[in-house]
């Protein structure tokens, strides 16, 4: 059998500055600019083997495992899309040099699984999408401009465009309809910042109830504040957590950071009927740090669509949050599974 194979791990990223809400659901495009941190490929990540082979055709043509389950593609829009695309670029490589095989319209193999809960608001889709298109990028030898393939694994799930890039990652929300310019550019490389640590509190690995494409579409369609975050408050915290990220200044960066996590669970409060993605757990992580940082500010909470909290710190805080975290949550708070009562897993956050 003759085919062509390609195996690449992607990390997960975790927004400081949250993206909610399309204004074009078939491209992704969001109604604001976003920026995140890429964590360490060591503790989380996604890893995807795609193979292409001529004989797929005759074996159910294009395929996908995830998590080695086998699922449809071809009711997931998102990866067809992403497939389409690459595709479409190795299509026209072809054309241009008739020495390179064609492999664009072979069938293709793909298997993905994370290290980590899926869809429990830890961010697998953004590095299950970013791992998807990276690997596709190398099986077909695109050319691997890491802002070029954000604008395809976009496609796949808006914060993916983040997690081809390490460091601090903005994703540019853009102006144009065809989308364009809406894609991720990295702020400062993973070397900037090494003692800004990331700690994952496992508070339940359960899949969510509202997923993010759901939950978005009704904040757009029912929040009277997202207009206001979009507006009035998105445009100048991206300036603000940019020069605190430059500056290393982790009280600033700690500040932004928490309060655009209650403001994203703010807007989802305030949409009809309301979605929760917090539970009481969350909220008395939130208490704890809150309680903690009253004599200076030495830890940041940030919640995703989902109950479980990220705490960025500076590293020689980290033993000390997690002894705290771990005193009012014993056993019940961290996954045994990812080994997060063992160590103060700080997963680096570069
Ligand atoms: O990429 P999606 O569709 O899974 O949306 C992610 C949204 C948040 O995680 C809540 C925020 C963000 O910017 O990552």
């Amino acid at each position: 059998m003759t085919f062509f194979e390609a195996t690449c791990t992607a990390p997960v990223n975790i927004a400081v500055v949250k993206y909610w809400g399309k204004r074009d659901t078939t491209l992704i495009l969001p109604t604001n600019s976003s920026l995140s941190v890429t964590l360490s490929q060591d503790q989380l990540h996604s890893k995807t083997t795609i193979r292409a082979s001529a004989d797929f055709e005759a074996q159910g043509g294009d395929r996908l495992w995830l998590n080695g389950i086998e699922e449809s593609i071809q009711s997931n829009k998102r990866l067809v899309a992403c497939l389409r695309e690459t595709r479409a670029q190795r299509k026209a490589m072809e054309q241009a040099d008739p020495a390179l095989p064609k492999i664009h319209s072979w069938a293709v193999h793909i298997c993905s699984e994370n290290n980590f809960p899926t869809a429990a608001g830890l961010a697998s889709s953004a590095s299950g999408y970013a791992c998807l298109v990276y690997t596709l990028a190398k099986l077909y030898q695109l050319p691997l401009n890491a802002s070029d393939l954000s604008m395809v694994a976009r496609q796949g799930s808006g914060s993916a465009c983040r997690s081809l890039f390490g460091g601090f990652v903005a994703w540019e929300m853009g102006t144009r309809d065809d989308g364009l310019d809406s894609r991720a550019v990295q702020i400062a490389p993973e070397t900037h910042w090494p003692d800004l640590q990331a700690l994952i509190c496992v508070v339940s690995d359960a899949k969510k109830g509202t997923s993010s494409t759901e939950g978005m579409q009704h904040t757009v369609k029912t929040s009277p504040l997202l207009q206001h975050r979009i507006k009035e408050v998105v445009p100048q915290r991206m300036k603000d957590m940019i020069a605190a990220i430059h500056a290393k200044d982790f009280p600033r960066f700690a500040e932004l950071t928490m309060q655009d996590s209650n403001q994203f669970h703010a807007v989802c409060l305030d949409t009809y009927p309301p979605i929760f993605y917090m539970n009481d757990i969350s909220r008395a992580i939130i208490r704890i740090i809150t309680e903690y940082n009253r004599t200076g500010i030495k830890a940041a909470y940030t919640y995703d669509a989902g109950p479980n909290a990220v705490i960025y710190a500076p590293k020689e805080n980290m033993p000390e949050i997690y002894a705290l975290l771990n005193h009012y949550f014993p056993g019940a708070v961290f996954d045994d599974q990812l080994g997060l009562r063992n160590d103060p897993r700080a997963v680096a956050a570069n």
